[in-house]
């Protein structure tokens, strides 16, 4: 099989250009609107360069007891899906992907959903999904050529990046918004090498800067405007369904701030269904923070028609994203699945992330926004309590300790955020207590603690 079998299209005008022809610019020039990587050949059923679904599964399963690179890794096990490049010894890969799946007992007691789990993208090597849209994007840039590549980013893409450009001897340039990211995310892009530039701007500042930049010197740019990101990013959509033994689940829940996740999530679901891997598609929601919410905006004005730019602002900083790339393709999943797109507060995301680390499970803000979402869901009778419901966890908890820390210490919420859940926010605080170096000392504190506490 020939490794390259993909063409971009743009999804504006429907234009058709080969992949080498967008060069660092993946805007159509007759629209303005975004490409997507399409495979011609899966179209003829029975054409040559149709994969066949049964042989594929079957492939797929062997391959998880294989030794080879790059069989090892979740995203390019599943190669014949993404054909994007001209060979795949090009790949660059950290064995991401392959990430877990947990049950969630006690939330899904909690709301009477018992099928309830969570996919931990923040598993990957760098701690956050963006590993996966990395190792394709990256992998396309290196066979091209390319020896510089750059991103803007609120600061996982920026880790990702800088990881596997050292990895490939690339060199890269990260633009983020001054002291609007988490340490974690900007002492990664510095441990990897990365030139790193804090702009006195936000994200969306950030993006605009970068987007002249490509224009004007040989960088390739690895945003997710990059629809090749999208295709390694599409592969936890394989992976659970791949779980659930091809059945897929009702719900899939996403974060939502540049859009690229669900878009890709919902791609991925897309051609598995039209190759026959799967026999529906489960609903996405896409869930934002109250304080970055465009796509909900846009969602209760027009349907999902046309999005107005927001100042953005919340403290899930990996989602503080006003004017999102993808919006049209995140709209276009909202509405082929039956999902739904909502918000949820600061507070609500707070207690949502500390029930989720209550059941052992570490996310950072922006993934907890998920689980918060579900509630809101539940309650309005989207989902119901027979539902099997995955979340996508989109970080590591490590990434922003300092945020789970001032919550615990109570310093994280304003009181008007923090009133409406004071009984849920008493519950689940542990602040660390100062404690005598004696053992009488540490079991008073455990009995006085323990009867707050337990
Ligand atoms: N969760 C985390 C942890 C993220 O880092 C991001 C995006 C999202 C969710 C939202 O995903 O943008 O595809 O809708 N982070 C970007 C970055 C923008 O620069 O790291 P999205």
């Amino acid at each position: 099989m020939n490794d390259n079998l993909h063409q971009l299209r743009c999804c504006g005008c429907g234009v058709r250009i080969r992949g080498d022809q967008a060069g660092s610019i993946f805007r159509c020039k007759d629209c303005g609107d975004l490409f997507e990587v399409e495979y011609p050949g899966w179209g003829l059923v029975g054409g040559t360069d149709r994969p066949n679904a049964g042989a594929l599964k079957w492939l797929w399963r062997e391959r998880r007891a294989s030794g080879e690179l790059l069989d090892r890794s979740g995203v390019w096990r599943f190669r014949e899906l993404l054909p994007i490049l001209d060979s795949f010894g090009n790949a660059v890969t950290l064995q991401e992907g392959n990430t877990p799946l947990y049950h969630l007992p006690r939330a899904a007691k909690a709301l009477g959903v018992d099928q309830l789990f969570a996919k931990h993208q923040g598993m990957n090597p760098t701690g956050s999904f963006k590993d996966t849209g990395m190792t394709s994007a990256l992998s396309v840039a290196k066979e091209r050529g390319f020896e510089w590549v750059a991103c803007a980013s609120t600061g996982n893409t920026s880790a990702a990046m800088a990881a596997y450009a050292a990895r490939a001897g690339l060199k890269c340039l990260v633009l983020i918004p001054q002291g609007k990211i988490a340490w974690g995310k900007l002492s990664q892009a510095m441990d990897y090498g990365a030139v790193t530039c804090q702009l006195k701007t936000d994200f969306d500042g950030c993006v605009r800067v970068l987007s002249t930049i490509v224009q004007q010197a040989p960088i390739y740019l690895l945003n997710s405007v990059n629809p090749y990101r999208l295709e390694g990013q599409k592969t936890p959509a394989l992976e659970i369904a791949e779980y659930f033994d091809w059945s897929v689940p009702e719900h899939i829940l996403v974060p939502g701030g540049n859009l690229a996740n669900s878009s890709a999530l919902g791609k991925g679901l897309r051609e598995m269904k039209a190759l026959g891997l799967i026999s529906r598609l489960p609903k996405i929601s896409v869930i934002q923070a109250e304080g970055a919410n465009p796509l909900v905006r846009s969602f209760v004005a027009n349907d999902g028609q046309k999005l107005e730019p927001v100042a953005a602002n919340t403290r899930a900083t990996a989602i503080r994203i006003g004017n999102p790339a993808s919006w049209r393709k995140a709209a276009k999943v909202i509405h082929e699945t039956g999902g739904w797109c909502l918000d949820v507060t600061e507070g609500e995301i707070a207690v949502a992330k500390a029930e989720l680390g209550r059941e052992g499970i570490g996310s950072e803000p922006a993934s907890a926004v998920t689980l918060a979402g579900l509630k809101k869901l539940v309650a309005d009778g989207k989902v119901a309590p027979s539902d099997t419901v995955v979340l996508l966890l989109t970080g590591h908890t490590l990434k922003d300790a300092d945020y789970t820390i001032d919550f615990h210490r109570g310093t994280l919420l304003k009181p008007e955020e923090a009133e409406p859940l004071l009984p849920e926010i008493a519950a689940l605080r542990r602040d660390a207590v100062e404690v005598e170096a004696t053992p009488d000392s540490v079991l008073n504190a455990l009995k006085e603690i323990s009867g707050r506490w337990v």
